[in-house]
C-alpha cells in the first residue's frame, strides 16, 4: 500500500474507532452561579500563557502528518478555518518533510492560507536541533510541539523501540530553539512523574494529550494482524492528567487535550488547571464530513459555549477559571485521592 493511501486509512481509523464508554469529564461538576454580574460582550477569551499569546483558549491540534496531496488539502482547509476564526492551530508531524523536501508543500500551505495566525510546528522527540529549527522556519511557526507517542510506536510494527536518548534530545531542542517548546502526548496522558522530568529538563509548556478521545492503540491495532487489544484502555484520562501536571509546579503552562468534545469540556479542563485546550479528532470529523464552513461554525459554537460558561461562573476571562469551585466524583476523584 502506498504511504499516501496508508495515511488516508489512518485518518479514517482515527475518526471511526469506538470511543470510551466512561468519560472522565463527566466526573467534574462546575458550580453554577445564578446571580450573573457581568456583560457577555465584555468577556475576554484571550490567553497569555508565558510567551504564548492566543486570541482564544481553543486551538486545532496537530493532525495529518505524513505529507502527500491529501495532507496538503486538509492542512490548507484547517488553516483557512483557523484564519477565519482567529484561533491557533498546530500542524501534524513534519518529520516526513524534513526528510523529503518534496513534502514541504503540505505544510507551507498552512502559513500561506493563514498568514497572521498562531501556528505550532510539530516534530518527534528524535528530531535534531537543526531539524526542529527547520520545522519552525518551514511555516514561520510561533511555537514548536514535540510529540511523544511511545505506546503508538510500540504497537506499530515499524515503530521506534529505543528511547534512550529521548530526554537529552528534548533538552537540546528546548535549549536550541527560540520559540516556546510544548512537549505533547498524543492521547495517553502525562503522569506527574513524566511532567516533573520534563520540568527538570527545562520544559515549561506541556500538552498533556490525555486519554478519552482519539485512541492510537485502537488506530494502530486496526492495522495489525494480531492486535495488542489489552492496551486499548491504557493511559491517563485528560482531566486526571491535568491534575497530575498541576501538582508539579505553579509556573508550568498546561495545555489540555484529548477527548474534548465541546466548550464545556474545555472549560472544565481550564477550571482544573489548563490554560488552553486543543481539539483534534472532533474538528477533523466535522471538516471531512461537512466542509470548511461547518468547521468554522463549529469553532464559533465552541467559543460561544466557553463564554456562556464564563458568564455562569462570573469569570471575566479564562484566567479567572482557575479560581472557580468544582466538585469531583467517580474515577477522577479516586485517582485524585490516591495520587495528589
Ligand atoms: C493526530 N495527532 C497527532 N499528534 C501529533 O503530535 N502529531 C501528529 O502528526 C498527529 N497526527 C494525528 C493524525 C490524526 C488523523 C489525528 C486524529 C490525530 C494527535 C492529536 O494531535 C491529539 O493529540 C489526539 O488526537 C487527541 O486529541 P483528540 O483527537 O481526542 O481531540
Amino acid at each position: 500500500m502506498s504511504r499516501a493511501k496508508r495515511k488516508i486509512e489512518h485518518i479514517h481509523h482515527a475518526l471511526e474507532h469506538d470511543r470510551d464508554y466512561y468519560n472522565h469529564f463527566d466526573d467534574i461538576d462546575i458550580v453554577h452561579q445564578s446571580l450573573a454580574k457581568l456583560n457577555f460582550d465584555e468577556l475576554s477569551l484571550s490567553v497569555e500563557a508565558g510567551e504564548l499569546k492566543l486570541s482564544s483558549p481553543l486551538f486545532i491540534n496537530a493532525m495529518t502528518g505524513g505529507g502527500g496531496e491529501r495532507t496538503e488539502q486538509i492542512n490548507g482547509e484547517i488553516a483557512l478555518a483557523a484564519s477565519e476564526t482567529g484561533i491557533g492551530m498546530a500542524v501534524g508531524s513534519q518529520m516526513s518533510a524534513l526528510k523529503d523536501p518534496a513534502e514541504r508543500n503540505s505544510y507551507e500551505i498552512v502559513r500561506k492560507n493563514n498568514p497572521d495566525g498562531i501556528i505550532f510546528a510539530n516534530v518527534g522527540s528524535e528530531a535534531s536541533v537543526s531539524q526542529a529549527n527547520e520545522a519552525i522556519e518551514m511555516i514561520e511557526a510561533d511555537g514548536l510541539q514535540i510529540h511523544v507517542n511511545t505506546l503508538q510506536e510500540l504497537i506499530m510494527p515499524e515503530g521506534d523501540r529505543n528511547f534512550k536518548t529521548r530526554m537529552e534530545n528534548i533538552q537540546r531542542i528546548v535549549e536550541g530553539v527560540s520559540q516556546p517548546v510544548i512537549v505533547k502526548e498524543v492521547g495517553f496522558g502525562m503522569s506527574k512523574e513524566s511532567v516533573e522530568c520534563l520540568w527538570n529538563l527545562g520544559v515549561r509548556y506541556v500538552d498533556i494529550g490525555g486519554r478519552g478521545g482519539t485512541n492510537f492503540s485502537k488506530v494502530e491495532n486496526l492495522r495489525r494482524e494480531k492486535p495488542f487489544s489489552s492496551f486499548e484502555n491504557w493511559g491517563i484520562p485528560t482531566p486526571i492528567s491535568v491534575l497530575e501536571a498541576k501538582s508539579i509546579h505553579k509556573d508550568l503552562h498546561i495545555i489540555a487535550s484529548g477527548g474534548i468534545r465541546h466548550g464545556v469540556d474545555g472549560v472544565k479542563a481550564m477550571v482544573l488547571g489548563g490554560e488552553a485546550f486543543g481539539m483534534a479528532g472532533t474538528l477533523l470529523r466535522v471538516l471531512l464530513q461537512d466542509g470548511r464552513q461547518a468547521l468554522i461554525s463549529e469553532v464559533e459554537h465552541i467559543l460561544h459555549e466557553v463564554k456562556m460558561a464564563l458568564m455562569l461562573m462570573n469569570a471575566r476571562s479564562t484566567k479567572e477559571l482557575h479560581r472557580q469551585p468544582y466538585v469531583l466524583s467517580g474515577k477522577t476523584r479516586e485517582w485524585q485521592e490516591q495520587r495528589m
